[in-house]
């Protein structure tokens, strides 16, 4: 009806679709994320997380064997975008589990274990029958959801709201900053505060802080992202390689390119380049290269030598100021962006691919909001 269509423009804004609104009010979503859990006192001392669903629970997290990150599409790789810095300030072995394959292997777990549910609308079927299924084998469960109430949210022992509001487009964008943000989080609540860890910890925090700028910043490279897209507009494929803490954002982009855009795109770990992918690498098909600056980028590096040395038609994402290391000669195109604290630079370098895969869709003629085939909650299993 003409009030339905009326009231959904005034909830665009001033956008055309959500999944444009939601990508560019994620230095919004971000900061309601944060609000009230981060505390900076005026002694260095004082910074500090406060989670208050999981404070009566911190002890059993700690003394866990192992946390076992649960979850479908899109949150699972947020899970997999936080899994390294969770390993780090705890210890703690960390797995991963696509909620279907847990079950359909009934894989092992145990009450040692602590289980994490990521789910931003807390009702996807899979991830809850693999709670129940957890709650059976007596692990502590933990729910990370967007959606208070929600039948994850009610049924885990503890858990935190992402808090990110409402997210109406299919395609999940700022529930997945949110939930690295949550997840980053909960790191630093189940890590040691010991002396070693003292500095680390008050890098992320500061970088916590500041977050939202940077994002609000690398929200800039929108026109470069539609620029983008028009050169991409009538490929068939597209790769996008990262590894270490933006293994996670190869996965996510790539997922986001099929998604929207209906373009076949695949996320690839850096690592495993010789392994196979190798053999696709021509002048014709499009790749992007995730290489930020943090510990594995001399690694990415000569992931880009390599994939240059067989006239790959190189995307390069790097840290700001490192154009001329990535792409010697002005051989690529590059996607400089800000860097932030290594740990946390998902966020942001998982946001110039949100802009090119929706750019993809409007200019492929598309439909951003509502993909054929998919549901924004799968109810079924
Ligand atoms: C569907 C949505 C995705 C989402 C996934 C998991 O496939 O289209 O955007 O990532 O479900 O949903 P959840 O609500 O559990 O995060």
């Amino acid at each position: 009806s003409i009030l339905e269509m009326e009231v959904e423009q005034i909830n665009k804004g001033n956008y055309e679709h959500y999944m444009q609104k939601e990508i560019h009010e994620q230095p919004e979503s971000l900061t309601t994320t944060m609000r009230g859990r981060l505390i900076r006192g005026g002694s260095s001392k004082s910074k500090t997380v406060l989670l208050g669903g999981l404070k009566d629970h911190l002890k059993t997290i700690r003394r866990s064997r192992r946390i076992v990150f649960i979850g479908c599409g899109t949150s699972y790789n947020a899970a997999l975008a936080a899994r390294p810095i969770l390993e780090e300030l705890s210890g703690i072995p960390v797995t991963m589990e696509v909620a279907s394959d847990l079950l359909d292997r009934q894989g092992p777990i145990y009450r040692e274990d602590t289980a994490v549910f990521v789910s931003q609308s807390g009702e996807t079927a899979d991830t809850l029958h693999a709670l129940e299924y957890a709650l059976e084998n007596g692990a502590l469960c933990v729910g990370i959801t967007n959606t208070v109430g929600s039948a994850i949210a009610r049924n885990t022992h503890c858990g935190v709201h992402i808090n990110a509001g409402c997210e109406i487009g299919v395609a999940s964008t700022k529930a997945y900053t949110s939930q690295i943000v949550v997840m980053a989080m909960l790191a630093l609540a189940i890590g040691d505060d010991t002396s070693s860890s003292l500095g680390r910890r008050e890098s992320i925090i500061d970088g916590l802080f500041d977050l939202p700028n940077k994002v609000r910043e690398v929200l800039k490279l929108d026109q470069e992202m539609k620029d983008l897209a028009k050169l991409l507009i009538a490929e068939q494929s597209l790769l996008v390689f990262g590894r270490g803490y933006n293994y996670a954002t190869a996965l996510e982009g790539a997922l986001k390119v099929k998604e929207v855009a209906l373009m076949h795109s695949e996320g690839i770990i850096a690592g495993e380049m010789k392994h196979g992918p190798l053999a696709l690498v021509d002048e014709n098909l499009p790749i992007v290269v995730i290489a930020t600056h943090d510990a594995c980028f001399s690694k990415q590096q000569s992931v880009i030598q390599q994939l240059h040395a067989r006239k790959g038609r190189l995307i390069v994402m790097c840290s700001k100021g490192d154009s001329a290391a990535v792409c010697p000669g002005g051989s690529c195109r590059v996607i400089e962006v800000p860097q932030v604290e290594d740990c946390l630079q998902p966020v942001i370098n998982v946001v110039p691919l949100q802009l090119l895969a929706y750019h993809l869709t409007v200019l492929r003629g598309y439909n951003v909001d509502q993909p054929r085939n998919l549901a924004k909650s799968v109810t079924t299993q």
